[in-house]
């Protein structure tokens, strides 16, 4: 057996959350999410900048639970209707996920428990909702070790959400926005209040988030392709920070995913707009001048 530790309510302990070294690495985060808000400001074509970014997104955060599908496979799948396999489907239904949260922040600027399911349920395709059962677990798939138990009583779930949305949609909360991130995923997480679907839709909260707080205007920053390549480190200290309520080292893995893929974007953006003013370029010396900056951006990068 391993020892079954009650899920606190939010929030931790100051002096757990903000620790020097966290502050640190803060104002590195803070500083390169701040460049990335600044550039993509930049950018004709915000529509066509996240589509460029999103669909690299989702299909990097279903892959955190292995559900594996190559780019190739993602665009035939969106550029032809039918019967698609289920993961490329679960990818899809990801960005399809993205893209109605951000309509609902744009709509009401914060988000319900009910939005949430909704989430969960574009991702999921089904209507199983919070979970109700006790028997959910999380194990280790190699070992079938139980790694965590997440509280199981419907009541006590929908408790511990409502304390979470409270935290979630409050703008000045107690701690800094990008530290409350770490805290609110990894919260969020361990509720896990879903049958299945909950990495990928507390990943799109993550998204969402930043935009409540203003730190960027559109859903471009995505950690998954982080944790991907540090994935047993992700799944490790979410398990210490269970365990011994240590938060440190998560949370500066949470804030150093953020400055390291806020500076990947940024990366993104620069090569896009190089391409597509080489592209712009071209296609001004072309005869007859049937040259427009709009079909160019269009050709590029319509999905
Ligand atoms: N020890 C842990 N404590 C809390 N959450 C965890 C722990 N280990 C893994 N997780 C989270 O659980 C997610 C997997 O849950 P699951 O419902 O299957 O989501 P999905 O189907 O989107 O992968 C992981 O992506 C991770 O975010
Ligand atoms: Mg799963």
């Amino acid at each position: 057996m391993h020892p079954i530790k009650k899920l606190d309510k939010l929030p931790p302990k100051r002096e757990k959350v903000e620790t020097l070294e966290i502050l640190r690495q803060l104002s590195k985060s803070s500083k390169a999410l701040g460049e990335l808000k600044g550039i993509a400001q930049t950018m004709p074509n915000q529509a066509m900048l996240i589509n460029a970014v999103v669909l690299q997104e989702a299909k990097d955060s279903s892959e955190i639970e292995n559900i594996i599908t190559t780019q190739d496979e993602l665009y035939k799948a969106l550029a032809t209707k039918g019967k698609q396999p289920t993961q490329v489907k679960e990818v899809i239904n990801y960005r399809k996920a993205i893209f109605a949260g951000h309509e609902l922040l744009k709509k009401q600027g914060f988000l319900r428990l009910k939005d949430i399911e909704f989430l969960q349920k574009t991702i999921i395709e089904n209507n199983a909702g919070i979970r109700t059962m006790a028997g959910t677990v999380l194990k280790n798939d190699k070992t079938e070790e139980i790694v965590y138990t997440p509280p199981q009583e419907k009541g006590e779930i929908l408790d511990l959400l409502s304390n979470f949305l409270d935290h979630y949609n409050i703008t000045q909360d107690n701690f800094p926005p990008l530290i409350n991130l770490a805290i609110l995923h990894y919260q969020f997480e361990s509720i896990h209040p879903f049958y299945d679907g909950n990495g990928r839709t507390g990943r799109i909260l993550n998204i969402l988030y930043l935009i409540i707080n203003e730190l960027l205007d559109i859903p471009i920053l995505y950690l998954s392709s982080y944790i991907n390549e540090n994935k047993s480190e992700y799944y490790r200290l979410l398990n210490t920070v269970n365990k011994t309520d240590e938060w440190e080292e998560y949370i500066i893995y949470i804030l150093k995913a953020i400055e390291i893929t806020s500076n990947r974007t940024i990366d993104k953006i620069n090569s896009i707009k190089n391409l597509l003013s080489k592209t712009i370029i071209i296609a001004q010396k072309e005869e007859p001048k049937i040259y427009r900056k709009e079909l160019v951006e269009l050709l590029l990068f319509s999905t």
